[in-house]
């Protein structure tokens, strides 16, 4: 992993320790029985504005607003506006944990244990995404990986870098992908409102500063989980009114015109749909498929919990069961590893397809993360 190493002195990961020092993620040795996975809780919520300023309230918060069912396809350009109404986030800036610790630094008592060496009543805090990332890993061909983990005060912190080739990728992006990302975008205001009865407005600007996100508790095996993701809107009239339950994810894709098509996206697009919305528990995505010109020509909503039923048809598709039984490995493996309780001190785990995962150790360098405020917050 030297090229990960960049500035900083690598220390050598200790010979003598019992602890292993790779994890594979070949996918038949996690086809067990589903593990124990506890129904994700709603802690709180928080929201990033335009200018992606933190607040602890839900003022991002949309409303889910498909158009009538009936009739013909929703006429959706999801074009419109890239040129002139796009507010576009700024790719190359790290974020790393920092909305996320803020609301756990405002929201303290909420998690607080009677063990005084152990301020956070959870196992691991992160991002969605970055589970996301780790439920796949078994069935990714393409994109590695790279996490930073660090133990402070009896919790595991997990924060993602961007790997090489990421930044190469993201650097080169084609003029095409980036419409296609905008579209992604295009389609949420389309389908969403900004009160529960009120109608979505197309006519306004997409800006990607702007996020609502929840924040979930939630127990893989033995390993509890503090993780935020961002979610897209809320349905007023979800058949199950609590969060995270009402909330729906919103997705585009390329319109599927065979069965062999229909097929690959089960097999490699699914998935990760299905992993981000089943961590949280958020119970519907809703699909919007994009026709050559950019418009929408059909809608269709999945129930996260019944997508299981639809792969296991495909004997060469994945298994959800494969996806959390790796994770709770992962996990596993990260505490039987990092042991050192420091915030200056970094074990950054990394994966390459084709490959186990394995880490490097390094203190004081480029890859601390843990902001000194939150250390001095925890600390008090
Ligand atoms: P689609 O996924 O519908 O294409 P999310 O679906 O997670 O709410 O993300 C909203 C949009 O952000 C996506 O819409 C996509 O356009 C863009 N996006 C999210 N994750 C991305 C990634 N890893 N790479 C490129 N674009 C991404
Ligand atoms: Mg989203
Ligand atoms: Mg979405």
């Amino acid at each position: 992993q030297e090229d990960h190493e960049g500035e900083s002195k690598a220390k050598h990961p200790k010979t003598d320790s019992k602890a292993p020092l790779t994890l594979s993620v070949t996918p038949s040795l996690y086809d067990a029985p589903f593990p124990f996975y506890r129904r994700p809780a709603e802690m709180g919520q928080f929201s990033l504005d335009a200018k992606r300023g933190f607040h602890g309230d839900a003022r991002q918060l949309r409303y889910y607003a498909p158009p009538p069912s009936e009739g013909p396809s929703p006429g959706f350009d999801l074009r419109d506006g890239y040129r002139d109404r796009y507010v576009r986030r700024g790719g190359g800036i790290r974020e790393g944990l920092e909305h996320l610790l803020k609301w756990i630094a405002q929201n303290r008592k909420q998690l607080q244990t009677e063990d005084k060496g152990r301020p956070l009543n959870t196992d691991f805090v992160t991002w969605r995404g970055h589970l996301t990332k780790v439920l796949t890993t078994p069935y990714e061909a393409q994109e590695g990986w790279l996490f930073a983990v660090t133990l402070f005060r009896g919790t595991l912190y997990i924060s993602e870098f961007e790997t090489e080739a990421a930044r190469k990728q993201r650097e080169q992006r084609s003029e095409l992908l980036k419409e296609l990302m905008y579209m992604g975008y295009k389609f949420e205001q389309y389908m969403c409102a900004d009160t529960p009865d009120g109608i979505p407005d197309p006519t306004g600007v997409v800006n990607t500063n702007e996020a609502f996100c929840t924040v979930i508790r939630s127990r893989l095996g033995n390993h509890s989980l503090l993780f935020s993701g961002e979610v897209d809107c809320t349905d007023p009239r979800s058949p199950w009114p609590d969060p995270p339950s009402c909330y729906v994810e919103l997705k585009t894709s390329k319109v599927m015109h065979s069965p062999a098509q229909r097929r690959s996206f089960y097999r490699h697009k699914l998935i990760k749909w299905w992993a981000q919305s089943f961590l949280p528990g958020v119970s519907r995505i809703v699909a919007g498929y994009r026709g050559p010109d950019g418009s929408v020509v059909g809608l269709e909503s999945f129930e996260t919990m019944k997508i299981f039923q639809l792969i296991r048809e495909d004997p060469g598709c994945w298994k959800p069961a494969v996806c959390m039984n790796f994770c709770a490995a992962f996990l596993a493996f990260l505490k039987t590893v990092v042991t050192e309780d420091n915030p200056k001190l970094v074990h950054l785990f990394a994966w390459d397809p084709g490959h186990p995962v394995s880490f490097t150790v390094h203190q004081d360098s480029q890859y601390c993360f843990l902001p000194d405020w939150y250390v001095e917050s925890l600390s008090a």
